[in-house]
């Protein structure tokens, strides 16, 4: 029996959270593992907001502190200056470092390629570093020229002065870990290759570095059991770690999706080439995502709280079922996980959707956000 932590989220999340919990309470069923997962609110939101007074009350965080699975509906980001996205300050607390995407064709979703099914990928994007940290400043602001002037007169660096400045830090640590998840995850699912992608060409000592550190990981902790592309071609076995430079991943993976499996990245970078894969796959709204750390794990869907649509049952609940089939995966419940993931492409196949994949589709059924979870539950086997 594991607790697994859910914040229903806002806008649509409420109603994406409570369809795909009925699927997994069925699913769960049908497998005689009804007792495996305890369901415990926690509040974050607009409804911790009315209920609290505050957006991220101290008793989520301190539930978190001790949790180690979680799922999680999308969080409005109040507009207004000085506040922080909740989700970044949720990563950011927790260490959630590795973001985690796995990108795969559902027969009968409209893709924009030729071969969409040739696309099954996991991208491991690092999500603490890089230029996402925050760290710039203002063009003119008192901040940039104090910046400027110390860089041109400490290290002899000259700067347009009406430069804004922004920092981009990486760690060895930072990167080491990221990457080595996602060869942990290739071993164990039996997959063929990890591909660092990096802009080291140009960015030396922290794309380069990413890379440079990749391969360094990967013979000190995987010798024997992780190969260069050198070995491979060489008849050697083992899992293949890669690297591209992301502009020319961008058309790798659009002309050759079939050498590619793994992906590890840095913040920016997975940023990009997640949503362009899922978008491959004609898949960007129904592609599930988990935010992982050493000790907690948040699944969530990829999409946001969906306001013009919230409270009307339109929503399409797939990126937050195929969320929770990852949380069965890492919870040692793979039947259960891939059942699910079968009636969702059963479901899917049999044109029977939610408005959003209906309008996409020829000759689809329009099911509302309900009816297509309980669709996906008559397609359970
Ligand atoms: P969004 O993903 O909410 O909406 C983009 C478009 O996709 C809209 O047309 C929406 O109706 C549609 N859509 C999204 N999810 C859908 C679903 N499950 N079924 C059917 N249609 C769906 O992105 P947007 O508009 O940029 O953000 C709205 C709010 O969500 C913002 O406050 C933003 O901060 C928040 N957000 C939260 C995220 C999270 O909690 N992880 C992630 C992204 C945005």
């Amino acid at each position: 029996m594991e607790t697994v932590y859910f914040i229903a989220g806002d806008g649509i999340g409420p109603e994406v959270m409570s369809v795909a919990q009925e699927v997994v309470k069925e699913a769960l069923k049908l497998h005689n593992l009804e007792q495996a997962i305890t369901w415990q609110e926690l509040l974050a939101g607009e409804k911790a907001f009315q209920e609290t007074g505050e957006y991220l009350p101290e008793e989520t965080l301190a539930t978190l502190k001790r949790a180690r699975f979680a799922v999680k509906g999308p969080l409005t980001t109040p507009v207004g200056k000085g506040f922080r996205s909740l989700n970044v300050t949720l990563r950011q607390t927790f260490d959630l470092y590795a973001c985690i995407r796995p990108i795969r064709y559902f027969q009968g979703v409209s893709s924009p390629v030729k071969h969409p099914e040739k696309v099954d990928m996991v991208v491991f994007r690092e999500n603490t570093e890089d230029v996402y940290a925050g760290i710039e400043w203002q063009a003119n602001s008192s901040e940039v020229k104090k910046l400027i002037s110390f860089l041109e007169q400490e290290l002899n660096i000259a700067l347009n002065p009406e430069s804004a400045l922004g920092l981009k830090p990486m760690t060895e640590k930072g990167c080491k870990r990221l990457i080595k998840k996602a060869i942990e995850y290739g071993l164990q699912n039996n997959r063929k290759s990890v591909t660092l992608v990096h802009k080291g060409n140009i960015m030396k000592y922290t794309e380069g570095a990413f890379r440079n550190w990749g391969y360094e990981l990967a013979r000190e902790e995987f010798a024997g059991k992780v190969i260069t592309e050198q070995e491979a071609q060489e008849n050697k076995k083992g899992l293949v770690l890669k690297d591209r430079i992301a502009d020319a991943m961008f058309q790798e993976v659009l002309l050759r999706p079939e050498e590619y499996d793994i992906v590890a990245t840095t913040n920016l970078n997975g940023d990009y080439i997640s949503d362009a894969l899922a978008a491959q796959v004609g898949g960007l709204g129904i592609a599930p995502g988990v935010n992982k750390g050493d000790n907690l794990a948040i699944y969530e869907p990829t999409h946001g709280t969906a306001p013009t649509i919230a409270g009307q049952d339109k929503a399409n609940p797939c990126s937050m079922i195929l969320s929770m089939a990852m949380l069965l995966r890492d919870m040692g419940l793979s039947k259960v996980a891939f059942s699910i993931e079968q009636a969702v492409e059963k479901t899917i196949a049999q044109k029977t959707v939610t408005i959003d994949l209906a309008s996409q589709m020829e000759k689809a059924s329009v099911l509302g956000c309900k009816a297509f979870g309980e669709r996906v539950i008559s397609n359970l086997a």
